[in-house]
């Protein structure tokens, strides 16, 4: 590259305005995920951020799961347009099974979301409204003693999907010393479990000193309230108790301004950056990695979107393949099975037939003898029957030649008493 020295002025010191006129017409935004359990004083804090009373509703203690409540502000400020959306993790803390997920799952949804917009053939990033989280403000219970399992289970499945800013909620119901303390316990127990919050950035010269001074602070310890109580001749924010007034914006009293400052002076931008550049890049190096694309093939050669998508297409056609021809043997050897089965049943039956058969045949030819025997017999029977026939004919015969009236019954008696021991014989 040649270093060229201008004649004259140009004017293309003026792209950073450009960019700044540019942003302001599209307008900003910013999401802000807040995780706490129920009653921290999640809603207290956003509205005193913001100065504004956001519509909030209290959360029960009973919720069945953690569920994820987001809602969409339009702020103005200036001429600036900032689209806020405060998201609530509902019924966290509550739960006997401490899930995570939920919150998990809510986040990677508006990368996925964010992802899908992107690789539309027509898209439209310019005015898609992006809900990826770009800040989670972290509650943790002023118990003055450590963080609880369930904080550090949470922020470490957290720290990489989203820029963590722990705060001590509640902190006027801590003592000073306690304070103290606590801060410093809950920095060595992040460090020890490996959580990587939000460092406020340090490589920008106008904000380095600052963003180092307060990194030094966290977690910032906060207070909220609307209420506005006054204070010598002045009306501020502040929580009013029996022995004294708590103000939100006094430095000496807690670190909200410190929070504020930060959160929405100096670093708003970065966050979002941080959102994109680190959070995001690296939600969507895995998923595409995951659909199977890559950068650089073998031997670290450069490989083409085309390319691995022509080898994907290949891999696939191939498993296919060999998905088919499994299937295709597992039909056969389904039928040959089922052919097996069948003739092993035929053969049953055709056994089962010959007995039956067999039997039937025995069963016949007893029947067949006892016809027989019953036929000799009626034959028997007709002969005997044709027999005392003839010998009654006779006797009759015998009986009309008699004159006699006397001899004739003598003669019939002595006919019939005959007939009769024939019969008896
Ligand atoms: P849910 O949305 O129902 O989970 O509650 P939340 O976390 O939004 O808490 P919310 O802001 O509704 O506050 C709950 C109670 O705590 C209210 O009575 C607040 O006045 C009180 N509160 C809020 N902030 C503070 C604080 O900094 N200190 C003290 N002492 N009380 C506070
Ligand atoms: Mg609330």
């Amino acid at each position: 590259m040649r270093l060229l020295t201008l004649g004259g002025h140009v004017g293309f010191d003026s792209l950073p305005d450009q960019l700044v006129s540019k942003s302001i017409s599209q307008g900003f935004s910013f999401n802000i995920l807040c995780v706490g359990e129920t009653g921290i004083g999640k809603s207290t804090l956003m509205n005193t951020l913001f100065n504004t009373i956001f519509e909030t509703e209290e959360s029960g203690h009973y919720e069945t799961c953690v569920r994820l409540r987001p809602r969409t502000y339009d702020l103005q400020e200036s001429n600036v347009h900032l689209k806020l959306t405060i998201v609530d993790a509902v019924g966290f803390g509550d739960q006997i099974n401490k899930d995570e997920r939920p919150i998990v799952d809510y986040i990677d949804t508006q990368f996925e979301n964010y992802l899908q917009e992107e690789l539309k053939i027509q898209r439209s990033l310019f005015d898609y409204h992006d809900t990826r989280i770009h800040v989670c403000l972290y509650f943790i219970t002023p118990t003055g003693h450590s963080l609880k399992s369930l904080d550090l289970v949470t922020m470490k499945k957290l720290d990489s999907k989203v820029n963590i800013i722990p705060i001590i909620a509640k902190a006027d119901t801590i003592s000073k010393s306690e304070l103290h303390k606590f801060k410093n316990k809950i920095m060595s127990e992040l460090d020890r479990n490996g959580v990587q919050i939000y460092q406020f950035p340090t490589d920008d010269e106008a904000v380095a000193e600052i963003n180092a001074v307060m990194n030094a602070h966290l977690p910032f310890a906060v207070v909220g309230s609307t209420d506005e109580v006054k204070v010598g001749n002045k009306l501020v924010r502040a929580r009013q108790y029996p022995w004294g007034v708590v103000q939100v914006e006094n430095e000496s009293h807690c670190d909200f301004v410190k929070l504020r400052e930060m959160l929405i002076r100096v670093n708003m931008e970065d966050l979002r950056e941080q959102t994109h550049s680190r959070h995001y890049e690296l939600y969507r190096r895995h998923k595409l990695e995951e659909m199977g694309f890559q950068d650089t093939a073998a031997e670290s050669k450069p490989i083409s979107l085309q390319e691995t998508y022509e080898t994907r297409r290949k891999e696939f056609l191939c498993e296919l393949q060999k998905k088919e021809e499994e299937m295709r043997q597992m039909f056969v050897n389904k039928v040959k099975e089922t052919e097996l089965e069948l003739k092993e049943k035929e053969k049953e039956l055709h056994e089962r037939f010959e007995t039956l058969k067999r039997t039937h045949q025995e069963e016949k030819r007893k029947v067949e003898e006892k016809r027989r025997q019953l036929e000799e017999e009626k034959l028997a029977f007709n002969r005997r029957k044709a027999a005392v026939e003839a010998m009654q004919a006779q006797a009759l015969q015998a009986t009309s030649q008699q004159p006699l009236r006397r001899d004739k019954d003598k003669k019939k008696t002595s006919g019939w008493s005959s007939i009769y021991s024939l019969t008896i014989s």
